[in-house]
């Protein structure tokens, strides 16, 4: 029987989401429906309630979530109901030329659930990145659901869903960070401090923070950045090479954005260093380089796309060093907060002193 829950939703371009009664089908095959235990905000939800992403409104908002399987359709093997699992964005198919060569992560075939989940009037939701967990209960892909171990906390367990992922991923996966290497990561919000993390993860000797904001600076430090450097006050790519004895870092992890800030990280990597983007630009903007720059520096230019992360290896892998206290996902969870309070923690974004606001049900 379908059920109704109560749901974050946003209705139309930039006006400020509501809660309101939402209808969640029963799994259909392939599918499975989740009780929602905790869901982390992300800017990404911002970005759609702003009609950034697309104009498929009204979206069920909320996509960095953890919780229990209630319930599965028919043919599911993957998940059974009363598994605690974590929710990613999409299901890899399995079948395509890059999951037929081992590259699932860069599956051209994913997909969501096929129902859809409904407004009382019956108006069909879009789920933020095909999960919409800012809701009781959700309806997905029984291949977007990964077991992990259930005493680790759904606070800490969600935020691997998307944001901490990326960064920890731009580190291990995306730039192969190594023992002893040099890392810079420049931007310390969720996104780059989850990179700080990786890169001590995978054994690096030097990590250097940069950021405009010193509590964002702070954060990295405590987090395992061993230099940081603001760059409202030195120029951070030669900080960053002054710190690695003139050279330059092995792995440059980008994670703003913004023109200047990819032109710095191609400046900061040493030669044959590799650079990560993972700061999303807008279609406007644009970079030059000299390409003989390009050329002569060697090393690799790389954007990471949801870290390189194949959830099926990296969320277990994660949550057990979490539950041994080798990662502390906790660093990343300022305040928990209610349902209704959505909207608050989307204001208090702006204001820098958040890494993440998690929905607790
Ligand atoms: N130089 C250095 N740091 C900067 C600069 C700059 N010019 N401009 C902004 N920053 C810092 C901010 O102070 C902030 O700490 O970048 C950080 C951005 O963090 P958040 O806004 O919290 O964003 P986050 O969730 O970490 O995502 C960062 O990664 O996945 C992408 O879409 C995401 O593009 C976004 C980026
Ligand atoms: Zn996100
Ligand atoms: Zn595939």
């Amino acid at each position: 029987m379908a059920q109704q829950v109560q749901g974050v939703i946003a209705r139309a371009k930039g006006e400020p989401v509501r809660i309101e009664t939402i209808t969640v089908p029963d799994p259909g095959p392939g599918e499975a429906v989740v009780k929602v235990q905790a869901c982390g905000v992300c800017h990404t939800d911002l970005h759609y309630r702003e009609g950034g992403i697309n104009d498929d409104f009204p979206f069920l908002l909320g996509h960095e979530a953890a919780g229990v399987v209630e319930s599965v359709g028919d043919g599911v093997t993957e998940v059974a109901p009363g598994d605690y699992v974590i929710l990613n964005w999409r299901a890899v198919c399995g079948q395509c030329r890059a999951c037929l060569r081992g590259r699932p992560q860069y599956c051209f075939d994913t997909h969501n659930a096929k129902q859809k989940m409904t407004l009382a009037d019956g108006t069909e939701l879009s789920p933020a990145l095909g999960i919409g967990a800012f809701a009781e209960k959700t309806l997905v892909a029984a291949g977007q659901c990964t077991k992990v171990d259930p005493a680790a906390s759904p606070a800490a367990a969600g935020l691997l869903g998307c944001g901490v992922m990326a960064g920890i991923g731009a580190a291990i996966n995306t730039g192969e960070v190594g023992r002893g290497d040099s890392v810079a990561v420049i931007g310390c919000g969720g996104v780059g401090n989850a990179a700080v993390v990786g890169a001590r993860l995978a054994g690096a000797a030097k990590i250097i923070a940069v950021d405009i904001d010193d509590k964002k600076l702070e954060t990295a430090k405590g987090l395992g950045a061993t230099h940081t450097v603001n760059s409202r006050s030195a120029d951070p790519v030669e900080a960053i090479r002054e710190l690695t004895g003139g050279n330059g870092a092995d792995v440059v992890i980008e994670a703003v954005g913004r023109p200047e800030t990819y032109e710095q990280a191609f400046y900061a990597r040493d030669l044959a260093g590799t650079v990560v983007l993972v700061g999303v630009p807008t279609p406007d903007m644009k970079i030059e380089l000299p390409l003989l720059d390009v050329f002569g520096r060697g090393g690799a230019l790389k954007s990471s796309w949801y870290g390189d992360c194949l959830p099926s290896r990296d969320f277990p892998m994660l949550i057990d060093l979490y539950q041994q206290g080798r990662l502390d996902l906790d660093a990343f969870v300022t305040e928990t907060i209610a349902l209704e309070d959505v909207e608050k923690a989307f204001e208090r974004m702006h204001h820098g002193d958040v890494l993440r606001s998690v929905v607790i049900f």
